[in-house]
């Protein structure tokens, strides 16, 4: 079907469990890795629907056919204003990821595409462990919409996704790499949380001569890095914490615990964690 451009016009397709309390969609793998497979734009959770995006009209029947089950109600329909497009994506299935802050546990769906961060590498883990704890003592007296979440060296935006989805108010994401920009823009998309995505090394981003999402402090920075550039970023992430901020540092061995610690003097180390070989830090206080 020709959308009003003359173009080919994206169709949305729609499924909501028959039965909600025996099946949960959003945390669904296989069907949303079957979405993927039929040739989805993008997948998002709303109001305990699924909503994939397609191409166009025949794609979304085709889906539809395929889709069709008796514990699902599947429906296809074309885009409408109302809608937002989702971007388009890396041809990956998605990993579902899960975190706790407190005592309330989530997920999310993240596709890494090109970029690191499909969410189960042992730094990813560790750097989601600390974020929640991070998120939980930060939000003791505060509300987590007032939080300005910060993550350096994003990739796939597992991090900054996670930390949306949890209710920060504010999320920036950061990567050298700028094919992180869409893949992050997507996995926002995909899970309904918004992450503003700015491309470059932190240390120059820091001091644009316009106008930044890093010019106000940050209450929790999440830095999954190698030590070398854990070593390069260290002043930088400094200047951008808010006092009393808290900091999480991911993506180093753990014979590498004590060099890491020492880049930030001024700060407490208020939880470590380790899995295989790796190490993660939380650290709290002024900068
Ligand atoms: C180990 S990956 C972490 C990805 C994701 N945050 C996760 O936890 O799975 C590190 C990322 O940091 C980026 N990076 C390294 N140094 C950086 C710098 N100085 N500024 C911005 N990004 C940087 C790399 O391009 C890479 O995507």
């Amino acid at each position: 079907m020709n959308g009003p451009e003359g173009g080919i016009e994206p169709w949305l397709v729609e499924l909501r469990a028959k039965a909600p309390s025996r099946l949960e969609l959003d945390t669904d793998v296989i069907l949303v890795t079957t979405l993927w497979d039929l040739g989805t734009t993008g997948v998002t959770e709303i109001d305990g629907r699924l909503v994939a995006g397609f191409a166009d009209r025949g794609q979304a029947q085709t889906a539809v056919g395929q889709l069709r089950s008796p514990v699902l109600d599947v429906t296809a329909r074309p885009v409408t204003g109302s809608d937002t497009e989702p971007p388009a994506t890396p041809p990956s299935p998605p990993t579902t990821v899960r975190f706790a802050v407190g005592e309330t546990v989530r997920s999310i769906s993240v596709v890494a595409g090109p970029t690191f961060g499909h969410g189960h590498h042992p730094t990813t883990r560790l750097a989601l462990d600390l974020l929640g704890s991070a998120l939980n003592r930060a939000s003791d007296g505060r509300l987590l919409s007032d939080l300005r979440v910060l993550d350096v060296g994003t990739g796939s935006g597992v991090l900054a996704v996670a930390a949306a989805r949890a209710g920060a108010g504010s999320v920036v994401a950061v990567d050298v790499d700028a094919a992180c920009e869409s893949v992050v823009a997507t996995n926002a998309w995909n899970n309904g949380v918004e992450v503003e995505v700015m491309t470059g090394i932190i240390e120059a981003a820091i001091d644009s001569p316009v106008e930044t999402p890093l010019d106000q402090p940050f209450d929790i920075v999440v830095a999954n890095l190698l030590l070398v550039d854990q070593i390069a970023v260290a002043d930088t992430v400094r200047r951008l914490l808010a006092p009393d901020a808290h900091l999480v540092l991911s993506g180093c061995l753990i014979d590498q615990a004590d060099h890491l610690l020492r880049l930030h003097p001024g700060l407490d180390a208020e939880r470590s964690l380790t899995s295989e070989d790796w190490i993660a830090h939380l650290l709290t206080g002024c900068r």
